[in-house]
C-alpha cells in the first residue's frame, strides 16, 4: 500500500489538474492529513452555506459523513444554480460511502411519519412544526420541507426553535434529544415540557397523552455516541485538579454536562473560542477528539485537555483516509466517479424548502 507522503502527491496532482473544477470540503472532525487537503473547512452550518454558495465548480468532494454529502447536492444543485451553470449539475462524492452518522441512522422516515401518525391521534399537528438537526437523512428533511418545519445545525438550533414557535405553539426535534433539550432549557422550556419520543415504547412513544398535551418540545429520543461519552463527573474532576479551567462542550453533551460548561457551541464556535483566548488559558474540551487534538497542536501558548479520560472519536468520520480521498479523486478526474451522492428531485425539492429556511433565519 501506499504511504501518506505518494498518497498526498497524487491528491495534489488531481486538485491541480481539476483546478477550480473541484471543491474539497472537510468537517472539523476529520484526521489532520484529510482536513490539510481540503479547499474549505467547517462546522456543519458553515459547509451547508459553502456548498450552496458554490459557483464555478463540478465537483464537490465531501470529507464529512453522508448527511453532509446528501445537504451539499441539495444545495449545489438548486434549480437556479444548475441554469446559472448551463444545465450543468455538480457531481458529489463521498470518498468511502460507509461514513454514516448512528446519531442521523436513530430517526429512519417511517418511524417518523408512525410518530407523526400517532401524535396526531392526541394532539393537533398543524400546531406542531418538526424541526430536524441536520444529522439526518434527506428523507427526514423532505418530510420536514413537507410540513412546514425547519432544519437546523448546533450553531442556530435557538433561532430554528424560535421560528417554529412563532407559527406553532409545539415542536417535534430530532433525532439528536440532547440539542433539542440543551436549547430549548435556554429558551425557558423546562424539561417536564419536553417529553422524550422513544420509537420503540409503542403508540405514543413512551409518554402519557397527558405528558404530550401538555408538552412544547417532543424530543426524539437520539443521541450521538460520540459526545454521550463526556460525563458530568469528567467535568468535576478537572473542576477539582486544575482550578481555573475552563470547560468548552458541545451542545450534542447531555444536559447535566452543558448545564455546567462554561462554553458551549457547535465545533466551529468552538474553535473560534480557543482562538480568542488569551494565551495560558486551561481548557478541558468535549467534542470530537481529532478536534480537540488539532486545537492542543494549533495552540500550544494554551493548556488544552481532552474532557474525558476514555477516547470519544467518531468511527465514521474517521473512515475518510487518504487512500479513499485518492481513490476517489483520480475516478472523478478520469471520467467515472464513484461514490457518487445523488438526492433525488422530489427529495431534494423538499428538503430544499427545509434547508432554505435554516439559510434564512441564520443570516
Ligand atoms: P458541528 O460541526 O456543526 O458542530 O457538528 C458536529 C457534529 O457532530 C457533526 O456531525
Ligand atoms: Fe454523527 Fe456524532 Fe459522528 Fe457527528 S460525531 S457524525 S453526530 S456520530
Amino acid at each position: 500500500s501506499l504511504s501518506n507522503e505518494e498518497l498526498t502527491t497524487r491528491i495534489q496532482k488531481v486538485r491541480e489538474d481539476l483546478g477550480s473544477k473541484l471543491l474539497i470540503l472537510g468537517h472539523h472532525y476529520q484526521q489532520d492529513e484529510v482536513i490539510e487537503l481540503s479547499d474549505l473547512r467547517g462546522d456543519s452550518y458553515q459547509l451547508s452555506k459553502m456548498a450552496a454558495e458554490s459557483s464555478d465548480c463540478r465537483y464537490i468532494v465531501f470529507c464529512g459523513v453522508h448527511f453532509m454529502a446528501e445537504t451539499a447536492d441539495i444545495l449545489a444543485n438548486r434549480p437556479e444554480k444548475i441554469e446559472e451553470r448551463n444545465g450543468q449539475r455538480v457531481t458529489v462524492v463521498l470518498p468511502d460511502m460507509a461514513a454514516g452518522c448512528s446519531m442521523a441512522d436513530m430517526a429512519a422516515i417511517d418511524q417518523v411519519e408512525n410518530a407523526w401518525d400517532d401524535l396526531g391521534e392526541v394532539i393537533d399537528t398543524n400546531d406542531i412544526t418538526p424541526v430536524t438537526y441536520i444529522n439526518s437523512a434527506a428523507s427526514l428533511k423532505s418530510f420536514v420541507g413537507k410540513h412546514g418545519g425547519i432544519v437546523c445545525t448546533s450553531s442556530n438550533a435557538d433561532k430554528a426553535l424560535k421560528w417554529a414557535f412563532s407559527r406553532t405553539s409545539r415542536v417535534l426535534f430530532f433525532p439528536d434529544q440532547h440539542l433539542g433539550r440543551n436549547t430549548a432549557l435556554t429558551m425557558g422550556i423546562t424539561e417536564d415540557q419536553m417529553p422524550v419520543w422513544n420509537p420503540y415504547a409503542g403508540d405514543l412513544g413512551g409518554s402519557t397523552e397527558a405528558q404530550l398535551v401538555d408538552s412544547k418540545v417532543i424530543l426524539w429520543q437520539g443521541h450521538c455516541s460520540v459526545h454521550q461519552m463526556f460525563k458530568k463527573e469528567h467535568v468535576d474532576a478537572f473542576r477539582r485538579n486544575h482550578p481555573g479551567i475552563k470547560i468548552l462542550v458541545h451542545p450534542e453533551c447531555m444536559r447535566e454536562v452543558n448545564e455546567i460548561a462554561d462554553v458551549s457551541g457547535s465545533t466551529g464556535k468552538i474553535i473560534e473560542t480557543v482562538r480568542k483566548a488569551p494565551a495560558g488559558t486551561k481548557w478541558a474540551i468535549g467534542t470530537e477528539l481529532h478536534l480537540v487534538n488539532r486545537l492542543k497542536k494549533e495552540h500550544p501558548e494554551q493548556e488544552i485537555h481532552f474532557l474525558s479520560p476514555v477516547v470519544c472519536m467518531c468511527a465514521t468520520m474517521y473512515r475518510i483516509d487518504l487512500a479513499h480521498l485518492c481513490w476517489s479523486l483520480e475516478n472523478l478526474a478520469a471520467g467515472t466517479p464513484v461514490n457518487e451522492i445523488y438526492v433525488d428531485d422530489e427529495t431534494a425539492k423538499w428538503s430544499r424548502v427545509a434547508l432554505e429556511r435554516m439559510l434564512e433565519v441564520s443570516a
